[in-house]
Parts: C-alpha cells; structure tokens; sequence
C-alpha cells in the first residue's frame, strides 16, 4: 500500500495555507478615497504619502514609487549612469529582471556567485569577476536576507563601484540595524502579488542622495525636471509611474507590514528548529548580523542521499502533493541563453562558466512561499509531518 499522496496515499494535509494577498477595510477605505479624489496618477494625495511613509520606513531620505520592481531596476541602474559598455555585478541566483535590467540599458550583466550559506553576492567572488569597466555592483537580498553589506560597502569603496540593492524581496528587513534599500547608493523594491506587501503590482527606488532621487524622478516620468513645466522634458526617460490606487493598497499594507514581519520572524525560528532535527534537511542559515530578516521565502536545503538517492524535484512534488506549498526555486541566470544572446559584449565565456555555490542551490534548495509563515505552529507542523514522512517513505520515489 503506497503510503506517499504522490502515489495514491492520503496527503498529510489537505487544508490550504492562509492565502495571499490579504486586505481588511483599511485597504477599501483608502481605495475608495483614492476613487472619489479624483487624482488618479502622478502628484495625488496618497500616491505622495505612500512616498514619504516607505522612504522613512526604509530610514531612506527619498522615495519614488513606480510601476514595478524591474522598471525601477532599469532606471535606478539608469540614474547610477549605465550604459553601453559598462559591466554591472549581479548574482547568478536572483530572479531574472536583475540581469535583464542590466541589458535594457546596453550594458552587460557579470555573473557573481553566491555565498553558499545564504546565497546572497558573494563579495570575494565578485572580485574575481570585477573588470576595469566594472560600474555597479548589485547585492540582492534574496529570500528577505540582507546581503553582507559591510562587504559589499569596503568593495565599492575599493574599486569605486556604485551600488544598487535589489531588495524587491526585502521589505522592512536590516543589516546591522539599518533598514536595506539606501545602505547602498540605490535600492530597489517590488510590489508583485506575491511580496510581503502589494497591490497586485508595484516598485519602489529609495535613496539617501537628493540628486539620484531628483534623477530617477525625472526617469520614471518620461524624462521631466520636478521643477519645470509640464511639456518641458529635459531628458530621455519612460513612464513607470504608479498610481494612485496601487499607492491607497500600499499605505494600509505597509501600516500591517509590521505584525506581519513578527509573525513571518517566529515562525521561520520555530521551523527552523523543528526541521534542524532531520537529517538531510538544512535551513539557510541567518548571519548574526541581519537583525531583521524579512522571509520572503523560507529556504531549507535538502541532501538528495539522506533522503535514499530521490532527486530535488521528486522531493519538492511529493512534497506539494503532501499539501506543502513549494517550489524548487531558480535556475543560475546564466543558464538562460536568451540573455547571452541580448549581451552586445560578452565577458564570461558561456560555455566554461560554472558557478559552484548557484549550481549547489539548484540541486538543494526549496523554497516555501511567504504566506505560509502566517499559518499557526500547528499548521507549520504539518511541514515536518510531510519531510518525515516522504523520507520514511522515498523509496516509493526510486
Ligand atoms: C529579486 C527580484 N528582483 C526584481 C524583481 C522584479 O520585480 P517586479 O516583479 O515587481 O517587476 C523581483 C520580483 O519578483 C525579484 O524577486
């Protein structure tokens, strides 16, 4: 008799996890307000708010909303002055758009490995890969986990490199006890669906410097000046504005985002507890000085032969079929072909370039969504419920 709900057996839990996104009355009553204000773009009452309450969330001294999180990565990339012939650093495990960023504007992505406990930049790799056109460095903080940033700091001030924080994943998180996104010169956010605030989509570009902000102001709104006249556009730029609806979602999610972060914090230590019991099983660990981690995404890492030789994928199916929301996660970036063929330059060499820590987290790496941080102990038992029992059981998956 199969015991595994992958072969016929009976699932360990067929209730779903909280679901996401959620919202209360707050969010309807600031998209009604939103609706009857009557200004619906650029310049309304909460679109402006929303600005000014994220930046100081993040402890940044400027804000700019826009339309995504990979529309502000091109023109905070833009605003550092990217072009054709610059080299920018980008871990080879991070979501697509870091990379494509990089050659929306001409110049060309070099793949850095990452650390192999966090799978955050790893700052002695990136200067093996660092060239004399290097211009930007670009530290995602994957999963929610602030990358080493004392690191990423003493690089840029080595090599005179800017820095740009990709932490589309980072809400509220800290390194050090400093909010992530104006640590480095630019930090970039995203509102997509799935992120631990939203409204539906969205992005978001804090900074420390008045004369970046101005800039990716001027970018986002198809190249005009904050001080000058409507029709007088002073450079070239795109519309990634946001509206005002996206920002009266985000000011009551941003105002929840607090309970929430303590929330998603204990339940990640509790998880973390539990599944370090299980042989084979590996959370990602947390530095000692990420003081606030924002879990985006629980990653544990599995070992194929504790679990009788089964591979990642047969493990992360037979997991979601136990009713475990989860995923195996990203492919090193330069696996992908299409960006190759985007590069006008190439500076690896494709067909050598093996990085060991991104290929590492491709073969152990799972990845348990945000939301289900929101679920009771209980309910997070269920998780190692499932392990164990897919591990008591993986020889029905050989
Ligand atoms: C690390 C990272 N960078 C950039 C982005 C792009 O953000 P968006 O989906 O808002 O364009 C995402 C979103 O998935 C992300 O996870």
């Amino acid at each position: 008799m199969p015991e595994l709900a992958l072969r016929g057996g009976k699932p360990v839990r067929t209730k779903p996890y909280p679901s996401w996104p959620v919202f209360d009355t707050d969010e309807q009553n600031e998209l009604l307000e939103a609706l009857k204000g009557g200004r619906w773009s650029i310049g309304g009452e909460k679109l402006m708010a929303f600005e000014a309450e994220f930046a100081a969330f993040h402890q940044a001294r400027y804000g700019v909303a826009c339309s995504s999180g990979s529309a502000a990565l091109v023109i905070a990339l833009k605003a550092l002055g990217v072009g054709p012939g610059d080299h920018v650093l980008v871990p080879a495990y991070t979501f697509v758009s870091t990379a494509q960023a990089v050659l929306d504007l001409g110049a060309t992505p070099v793949f850095v490995d990452v650390d192999q406990d966090t799978y955050t930049i790893s700052i002695p790799e990136a200067e093996r890969q660092l060239t004399p056109r290097t211009k930007v460095v670009v530290p995602v903080h994957v999963a929610g986990c602030p990358a080493d940033m004392d690191e990423v700091r003493k690089f840029s001030d080595r090599h005179g490199v800017r820095i740009l924080e990709d932490a589309a994943q980072a809400h509220g998180a800290e390194w050090s006890g400093r909010r992530v996104g104006a640590i480095g010169d630019l930090g970039v956010f995203s509102f997509y669906q799935s992120k631990n605030m939203t409204a539906g989509e969205g992005g978001f570009i804090v900074t420390d410097s008045q004369g970046l902000a101005d800039l990716v102001w001027s970018f986002h709104n198809v190249g005009r000046d904050r001080r000058r006249e409507w029709y007088e556009h002073v450079r070239y730029g795109w519309n990634a504005r946001m509206t005002e609806f996206q920002a009266a979602v985000l000011r009551a999610q941003l105002r929840r985002l607090p309970q929430m972060m303590t929330k998603r914090e204990d339940a990640a230590s509790y998880l973390t507890r539990r599944l370090d019991e299980i042989e084979g099983i590996a959370p990602l660990k947390i530095p000692p000085k990420v003081t606030r981690h924002s879990h985006h995404l629980y990653i544990f890492r599995f070992s194929s032969a504790a679990f009788g030789g089964i591979s990642k994928e047969s493990f992360v199916s037979a997991l979601r079929a136990e009713g475990i929301p989860c995923s195996k996660g990203y492919t090193p970036l330069y696996a992908y072909g299409f960006l190759w063929e985007a590069m006008r330059e190439k500076v690896q060499d494709r067909s050598s370039l093996k990085l060991v820590n991104a290929e590492k987290a491709v073969e152990e790496a799972v990845w348990i969504p945000q939301n289900v941080l929101l679920a009771s102990r209980e309910e997070l038992d269920d998780i190692v419920e499932a392990v164990e029992k897919i591990k008591r059981c993986s020889g029905e998956l050989t």
